[in-house]
């Protein structure tokens, strides 16, 4: 089982887009998939049909047994319509109470040992974060295997880029302490990208030669993911032969890759 963490300490850059789109696209092509939404907002659960509740709360502070706190999203909320997806998408929900779980868990590894009971039911856990970094974050970062930056080709989304990488080498002693190896940058995903608007020309060269091969291809600005959300949908059912969903499954590639899954 490997974890992945979509990070970004700014809001809006794409987390919770590509966290729904990666989960739910690794469930079509056949992986076994935990959506873990550790965001007091909730969007990734709302966007798949769910309705909030304190799951990830349930799960590291009140110590609830994975079967109350999964939920089994429905193939047709997210898989293309007539091709069932191979694999299976689970979500553990939030709500407020997620807000909540940093001052209340005393060991920071408790979300590590609590997912490592998923080790032979489960081939991949995706985290969606929220933009502020907590306690509950050092958590995550304890847990994690692979992170996915995904970051707008703007100067503040590249300031939360800088921090978020910083704050990761923060938890790196923690972790050989905790017998983990170091976590794994599987890349750097531009969003919103647009072509014709020379700063995010510019702005992408900068991140490529900062950066070099951990940038992916930026998933482009689009008025298609504003759609498909608007109506409670992910882009595969919505669009399936879209450009925003070629874009999905080439990123998919690379995290399958990047993550050896
Ligand atoms: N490629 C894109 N083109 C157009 N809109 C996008 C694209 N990616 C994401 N969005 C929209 O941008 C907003 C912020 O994205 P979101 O994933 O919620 O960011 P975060 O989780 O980082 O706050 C959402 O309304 C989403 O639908
Ligand atoms: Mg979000």
């Amino acid at each position: 089982m490997k974890v992945i963490s979509l990070i970004n300490e700014k809001g809006g850059v794409g987390k919770t887009t590509l966290a729904t789109h990666i989960a739910a696209g690794l469930a079509i092509r056949g992986y076994r998939v935990v959506l873990a939404d550790a965001d007091p907002q909730g969007h990734a659960t709302v966007s798949l049909g769910l309705r909030k509740e304190p799951g990830l709360y349930d799960l590291l502070v009140r110590d609830a047994p994975f079967k109350d706190v999964l939920r089994l999203v429905p193939g047709d909320v997210y898989g293309i319509a007539g091709e069932p997806p191979k694999g299976e998408l689970y979500i553990i929900p939030s709500n407020a109470e997620t807000r909540n779980i940093a001052n209340t868990i005393s060991d920071p590894f408790t979300a590590d040992d609590r997912l490592r009971e998923l080790e032979d039911l489960i081939d991949v856990v995706v985290f969606d974060t929220s933009p502020t970094p907590s306690l509950l974050h050092g958590a995550i970062y304890l847990a994690t295997d692979g992170i996915v930056y995904p970051t707008k080709l703007e100067a503040l989304s590249f300031d939360g880029l800088v921090e978020s990488l910083a704050r990761r080498r923060d938890f790196e002693t923690r972790r050989q302490h905790g017998g983990k190896d170091n976590i794994h940058i599987l890349g750097i995903v531009p969003t919103m990208f647009r072509s014709s608007t020379v700063v995010h020309q510019e702005n992408y060269a900068k991140l490529k030669s900062a950066y070099g091969d951990l940038v992916w291809s930026p998933i482009v600005m689009r008025t298609i993911w504003v759609e498909a959300s608007t109506v409670g949908m992910l882009v595969y059912p919505f669009a399936p032969d879209s450009d925003a969903a070629v874009e999905c499954w080439s990123m998919i590639n690379r995290v399958i890759q990047g993550m050896q899954l």
